[in-house]
Parts: C-alpha cells; sequence; structure tokens
C-alpha cells in the first residue's frame, strides 16, 4: 500500500511518521521547503516527544520520503489530507484556504483507485462539498478525524481510543480500505466507527468543544470559590470521583490555548451561526470568556503582590501553552507575560522547549535560558505551564537563588505546603492562599 499525506504540521508529519512505522510506502507533502528539507534529515519541525525517532527509522529504511512536488502523490492508494484550518483574519471561522488548494492540487494526480482522506478540523458541510469536487476524477473521499494532544501526538496517533470513517453512504471500498490501512491498530480491539460525513466532522469539532467546556466548566467554579473561600482542586477531586463527571480535565488554572481548542470552539459557534444555530452553541460564547477571564486574573494577582512588595519585576516559568510542548499558539502563560509588559512590568521568562517560538512570537519578551537566571533578581514568581521541571523544583534551594517570596502558580501544580514551609506565600487560582511558615 501506497499513502501521501498532504501538510506536513504537526498532524501530518507525526501521521506521515506514523504511516511509514506501520511499513506502508509514505510521502509527505508540504509547500515550506525548508520544513521538508528538515524532515527529510529526519528532524521534525517541532517539539514533539518520540517523533525524532520514528522520523529517523522512516527516513533511515528509505519508506518516508518528503517532498514540495506533489506530482509524487501519484499512484498513492490513500491520500491524508492533513493541513491546517487556523483561524480566519478578522473572523472567528474556520479558514479553509488550504484544505480547498491542496485539493485543487491534487486533482490531475488522483483517479479511479484512490481514497483522498480528509484528516484536518473542518467545518460541518466540508467533505461533501470536497466529494462533490474530488467526484470527477473516479477518486472517492472519506473523513477520518484525528484527535491527537500535542506531547502524544505519536502515541494518539498508533494507539487512539477510537478510529471513525466518515464515508458517503454505501461506500463499503472506502471503509475496506481505512480497514486495512489501520488493520495493525485495529487488531488490538480498537473501537472504530462508521458514520456519514456530517457526523464525523461534528464528531471532532463536539469532542473538543465538550473538552473545553469541561475546562471552563471548572475554571468558573475557580471564579465562584476566589470569592467563597472554597479550594477548587479539592472541589474537582470530589466531584471528580463520580464516574459519570470523571477527574480528567478538571484542572483550573490559567485555562485552555493551543492551536486547537481555542479556535476549534470560535469555528465552531461560526458555523453553527451560518446554520441558524447560533443559540444552540451560545454557550460557547462564555466558555470562550471564562477560559480568557482566567488570564486576567492571573495578571491581576501578579499586579497584586508586586504592589504589596513594591517591586516590579516578575519571573515567569513556563511560556508554551502546555508541558512537552513548544508550542505557544494562543499560550495563556505567554499571553500573561505579554500583558504584564504592556503595562510595564519586567518580565523575565524562561520555557525548556518554547524560547524560540515565543520569541518569534513576542520579540520584546526577555526570555532567558535557566530558571536561576529568571528569579534571580525577581519579586515575585509565577508559573505558567506545569512542565515537570518546575513541580520538580526544591523550594529550599528556589529560596537560596531569589529574594522574592512569593510564587503565583497559574497551573494549581506546586506543593504548596512545601514552599511555605521555606516562606513562600503560594497563590493558586480557584483557591485559598497559603500563608508563608512563621
Ligand atoms: C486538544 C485535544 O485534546 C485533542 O484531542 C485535539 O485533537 C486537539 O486539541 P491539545 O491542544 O494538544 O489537544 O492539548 P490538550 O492536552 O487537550 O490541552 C489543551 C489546553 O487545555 C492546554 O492549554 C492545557 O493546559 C489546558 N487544560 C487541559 C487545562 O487547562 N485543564 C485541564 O484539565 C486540561
Amino acid at each position: 500500500m501506497k499513502i501521501a499525506v498532504i501538510g506536513c504540521g504537526y498532524l501530518g508529519a507525526v501521521h506521515a511518521a506514523a504511516m511509514a512505522s506501520l511499513g506502508y510506502e509514505t510521502v509527505g507533502v508540504d509547500v515550506d521547503e525548508a520544513k521538508i528539507e528538515r524532515l527529510r534529515r529526519g528532524e521534525p519541525p517541532f517539539y514533539e516527544p518520540g517523533l525524532p525517532e520514528l522520523l529517523k527509522a522512516g527516513v533511515d529504511a528509505g519508506t518516508l520520503r518528503f517532498t514540495t512536488d506533489v506530482s509524487e502523490v501519484a499512484g498513492s492508494d490513500v491520500v491524508f489530507i492533513a493541513v491546517g484550518t487556523p483561524q480566519r483574519a478578522g473572523s472567528d471561522a474556520a479558514d479553509l484556504t488550504y484544505v480547498d488548494a491542496s485539493i485543487e492540487s491534487l486533482l490531475p494526480h488522483i483517479g479511479e483507485g484512490t481514497l483522498v482522506a480528509g484528516k484536518s478540523t473542518v467545518p460541518v458541510g466540508t467533505a461533501q462539498r470536497l466529494a462533490d469536487i474530488v467526484a470527477p476524477t473516479g477518486a472517492a473521499l472519506a473523513w477520518n478525524p484525528e484527535f491527537l494532544r500535542e506531547g502524544f501526538a505519536v502515541e494518539d496517533t498508533l494507539t487512539p481510543d477510537r478510529l471513525v470513517y466518515g464515508v458517503a453512504d454505501g461506500d463499503d471500498a472506502s471503509v475496506a480500505r481505512l480497514d486495512e490501512v489501520y488493520a495493525g491498530i485495529l487488531a488490538r480491539g480498537t473501537d472504530r466507527l462508521v458514520v456519514n460525513f456530517a457526523t464525523a466532522e461534528l464528531v471532532k469539532v463536539s469532542a473538543n468543544a465538550f473538552l473545553a467546556t469541561k475546562i471552563s466548566f471548572i475554571n468558573a467554579m475557580a471564579e465562584l470559590s476566589e470569592t467563597v473561600g472554597a479550594d477548587v482542586t479539592q472541589l474537582a477531586d470530589a466531584i471528580g470521583l463520580d464516574a459519570r463527571i470523571g477527574r480528567r480535565f478538571l484542572n483550573a488554572g490559567l485555562g485552555f490555548g493551543g492551536g486547537c481548542l481555542p479556535k476549534d470552539i470560535r469555528a465552531f459557534q461560526a458555523r453553527a451561526d451560518e446554520l441558524g444555530h447560533g443559540q444552540t452553541l451560545g454557550f460557547l460564547r462564555e466558555v470562550d470568556q471564562i477560559n480568557l477571564r482566567r488570564r486576567d486574573r492571573m495578571v491581576a494577582l501578579i499586579d497584586g503582590e508586586l504592589a504589596a512588595v513594591g517591586g516590579d519585576r516578575v519571573a515567569m516559568l513556563g511560556l508554551a501553552f502546555k508541558p512537552n510542548s513548544d508550542d505557544v499558539r494562543d499560550s495563556p502563560a505567554l499571553d500573561v507575560s505579554r500583558t504584564l509588559q504592556e503595562r510595564g512590568r519586567v518580565v523575565k521568562a524562561y520555557d525548556p522547549e518554547a524560547s524560540e517560538t515565543a520569541r518569534r512570537s513576542v520579540p520584546t519578551l526577555e526570555i532567558v535560558g535557566s530558571v536561576d537566571e529568571a528569579i534571580r533578581n525577581a519579586d515575585v514568581l509565577a508559573l505558567g505551564t506545569e512542565w515537570q521541571q518546575f513541580r520538580d523544583l526544591d523550594p529550599a534551594e528556589v529560596a537560596t537563588k531569589t529574594a522574592a517570596r512569593v510564587i503565583v502558580d497559574g497551573r494549581n501544580t506546586l506543593d504548596a505546603r512545601a514552599w511555605a514551609a521555606v516562606g513562600f506565600k503560594v497563590i493558586g487560582l480557584g483557591r485559598p492562599d497559603t500563608a508563608p511558615a512563621a
């Protein structure tokens, strides 16, 4: 079986490497020459645990190739579409430019027997429209959404919770083809659901909307907890023990960011508006607002502590939107850092992997090479991303390296008692402050 993957970003690069690891002759296609050059050397253009090894294995074995020439997809049995669908400039809707362009570019190179399988996250209705464009070539189209999380992309691709195939009515041939592609994964008993196009498209966006809602729900409880003196982490533990609710994705803090959840809930809302269902998904606007308010809260807490100690220097630990990623797209930690800086505060930030991406995104931000450098002259410490490195910090050692005696934990991840024991005031989001031990 020969596989092509159009788009070599997070989704496509991982998918191509995974396909090659399953033993298929795979070609990854992208218009970005620099990205393709790196991938050819077996180097991912972004940080993703496990991916370098997978890429190198495929490239060295000769089963995985990368090219900017789309004509090289000719002869492929399956062509996956894995290009980005970012938020459209000046609007909440998804920008389908890359999806449309990739389909157009494929048309001369596909035909009877080719399956075009969309993986990108698209507004409901897109797959049918694309199927109509592809039909005259004789190729078939399926929608096969991807649910990978950054930081776990390889694991999520090779051992997914479920496989979803969206196919045209009665298109058993496409189902059989996808079953063949995923045979190794299905053999492990992975659930596989065959649905129509609209359902497949909705599965993806509704899953992300649900996850975003779950996070904003607990962050709404955090807002209330701050007023009434409750502890949102204990609240999450307690309600999470109800199996119907579950503890996962109930971590209150700075909220969600990244290249998926924020733009996907906005695009979903925008699509619902177009469909005359604005009211149906109106709650997603609230979900977005609650999420963004947590960033304001973090800024206010840091500002308040700076005022209390009469200083203006902040050490920000973490800039990535979540740990194990160098992605700063819509990152709460980076957003808070930028806002503090705009308000005249002196921010020194450190992130184990995201320095480069953060520097490109906010060139004025001072990003240093170590925790020690960030905290040295700080008045207030802040944690924006829960990297293991920060969880492992020894508070006693930190206390010897900075005069700051306050840490604002934006991810409710530190052992507050251990920090308080060596003299820190620990402030979380949605929980009472932990006073320094006398
Ligand atoms: C998400 C979905 O999980 C994935 O299924 C989809 O395919 C793409 O979008 P990802 O963006 O990689 O994946 O990150 P995820 O691990 O879901 O985290 C998203 C954001 O939510 C992060 O900023 C994270 O810090 C935040 N989060 C997550 C919380 O604030 N609290 C939680 O309890 C969980």
